[in-house]
């Protein structure tokens, strides 16, 4: 695997599980697979569970690592090509990615999205640059429309919470005061359709996704109805995509003190079959979900955190098998 962007670059999903759980029950099998191979992980972003999930999985791997932090240290990176560089920018990324990729054999990169340009964000514009000019394998840490690592952590937590051969998954719309990127969203839909499960949307009108994620998803507008009988509520607050009016890209609809009423709290959950909430953190208490939800058995956060290394390490093995 050279490249690790969407669901379809990790080919058949029940072998991707089944690794996982080898993995899982022995995450230093392959400690050897990574001798003096390093990893180069590069952040534009700031990261709690990237950073630490994808260090252990190559240490795991017996890589080594190396962490850039863009905007702590490392010069400031000009992305396009033809401007006039005079600015506080004083290096550009055509000759900052063949020097970092001279140093390492694989690259993962945390770039999100800039919210005022749909085309360049969804053109996945930083990550090709570095596709094309290191000539090393990369892989997203969280890029302007995916997050994949986060995506196969989710699917890997349900495979092994779930009660039904087919479970019911819903993905909710929660408010938020910021504006976030669509990226944990897109690739959330993206695997759920991928995976064999009966899969819902539901959001307020205006923040529907992308159709290249969601794909034939039900969309459901109504929350409650959404979540009744559901076994899983994956909640997420998304700013507009800008699908239907590419002008409201990036920009967040309506006060979110007028939407608290799409919280994940008691009242949704009461509706659900012993849902189990997921939530890729960092959350917001009390504005996507309630104390009383995260803090209840049926959360799952904390394995879902915990199982961003395992993720991980798939998607590093994969890799150094094809290096
Ligand atoms: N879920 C996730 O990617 O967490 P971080 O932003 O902390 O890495």
């Amino acid at each position: 695997m050279k490249s690790f962007l969407n669901v379809t670059d990790l080919g058949d999903l029940r072998v991707a599980l089944d690794e996982a759980m080898e993995i899982k029950n022995d995450r230093y099998k392959y400690a050897e697979l990574g001798k003096n191979k390093t990893a180069l992980l590069v952040f534009f972003n700031n990261s709690l569970r990237t950073r630490l999930s994808t260090q252990k999985a190559a240490q795991n791997l017996g890589m080594n690592v190396i962490v850039l932090d863009v905007n702590a240290g490392a010069w400031k990176l000009e992305a396009e090509r033809g401007v006039v560089m005079d600015s506080d920018k004083s290096e550009h990324l055509l000759e900052a990615i063949p020097v970092m990729a001279s140093y390492c054999d694989v690259i993962g990169i945390r770039s999100f999205a800039g919210l005022t340009d749909r085309e360049y964000d969804y053109a996945e514009t930083v990550y090709h640059q570095f596709v094309k000019y290191s000539g090393r394998p990369v892989f997203a840490m969280e890029t302007a429309t995916v997050h994949p690592l986060q995506a196969f952590a989710d699917l890997i937590t349900i495979e092994e919470h779930k009660t039904a051969k087919r479970p019911k998954v819903v993905l909710t719309w929660a408010p938020h005061p910021k504006a976030l990127p669509q990226a944990v969203p897109n690739s959330f839909a993206e695997w759920m359709n991928a995976a064999d499960v009966d899969f819902v949307v539901t959001h307020p009108e205006g923040y529907e996704l992308d159709p290249a994620f969601v794909g034939n998803a039900r969309v459901e507008y109504d929350q409650m109805k959404a979540f009744e009988g559901a076994d899983f509520i994956y909640a997420k607050n998304w700013s507009c995509p800008g699908v239907t009016r590419p002008e409201q890209y990036g920009q967040i609809l309506e006060d979110y003190h007028t939407q608290l009423d799409w919280t994940v709290s008691e009242r949704q959950m009461a509706v659900t079959n012993n849902g189990k909430f997921m939530h890729c953190l960092p959350v917001r208490r009390n504005m996507i979900v309630t104390d009383d939800v995260i803090e209840s058995p049926n959360s799952l956060v904390i394995p879902e955190a915990a199982n961003r290394e395992i993720s991980a390490t798939v998607v590093l093995k994969r890799i150094l098998e094809s290096i």
